[in-house]
């Protein structure tokens, strides 16, 4: 059942999604080479509850941990780890939730490390544009099918594929409402969009073949040929005209300079 959001709760799912963009301008500043997944998770634990939210993510169906770190291969839900030591060239997506006056926000950003690829840079820049083709089309009016279709074309176009397994999905008092939200489809079909409704649009997208499996730990998903994958991921709000993008890249912008993707 979808439920649409009064402008008090989208306020505060707005509030949720500001202290993320926070938490990972925190983050982003202590990626490099050298640093574990597990540091820069305790990095965002205590900056959500500085802010006074909680960690959506940890215990959440037993997830052990505040974010998900998911480098090069790994698509989503890798688990944080001391074991996990970022190198110069790599990639990581930082995943995460938070809860706060009763309202979830989820936001997903990947960033380089150090000095990545032009074949890297390029996965990112297309994943993430195709982020906002996909918002573009998520206006009251238009069906679920016009932002499923903007994002497999834009990615498929550039050579890559997208993940069917996993998909965005609605927000609220719930991280995991309907509607699903998935990154291939067909225009026209699925669900009319109508203002108020508040979701979650983010493309998972393999460099490679769209085919993953998960990990020993039962949570991390790694690309079934070992190529790399990026992930972005907004809230938005529907409304008449442009969708209101509720998480914000600006904090993260201005750490990564000239960096940003
Ligand atoms: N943030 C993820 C999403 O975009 C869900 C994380 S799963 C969890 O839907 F177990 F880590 F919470
Ligand atoms: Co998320
Ligand atoms: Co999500």
């Amino acid at each position: 059942m979808i439920t649409l959001k009064t402008e008090e709760q989208i306020q505060r799912i707005k509030e949720s999604n500001r202290i993320l963009g926070i938490t990972l301008a925190e983050v982003a500043k202590a990626i490099q080479p050298g640093v574990s997944t597990l540091q820069l998770d305790k990095i965002a634990e205590q900056c959500i509850r500085d802010h006074g939210a909680i960690p959506g993510c940890l215990g959440y169906e037993g997830f052990p941990a505040t974010l998900c770190t998911s480098v090069n291969d790994v698509v989503v839900h890798g688990i944080p780890s001391d074991k996990v030591v970022l190198k110069d060239g790599d990639i990581i997506t930082i995943d995460t939730t938070v809860l706060k006056d009763g309202f979830y926000g989820d936001f997903a950003y990947t960033f380089p490390v150090g000095n990545i690829s032009a074949e890297a840079r390029k996965l990112l820049t297309v994943t993430k544009e195709s982020l906002y083709k996909g918002i573009a089309q998520a206006v009251a009016g238009h069906r679920l099918g016009d932002v499923s279709n903007a994002i497999q074309v834009h990615n498929e176009s550039n050579g890559y594929s997208v993940l069917r397994e996993l998909a965005g999905h609605g927000i609220g008092r719930e991280m995991h409402e309907d509607p699903q939200v998935d990154n291939y489809g067909m225009r026209g079909n699925g669900k009319k969009l109508v203002p108020g409704m508040v979701i979650c649009i983010e493309p998972m997208v393999c460099q490679g073949e769209r085919y993953v499996n998960f990990d020993d730990d039962g949570w991390t998903v790694r690309t079934a040929d070992h190529k790399l994958s990026a992930h972005y991921e907004h809230c938005v709000v529907i409304r008449k005209g442009q969708a209101e993008i509720l998480s914000s890249y600006d904090l993260i912008k201005e750490v990564l300079k000239e960096r940003f993707i």
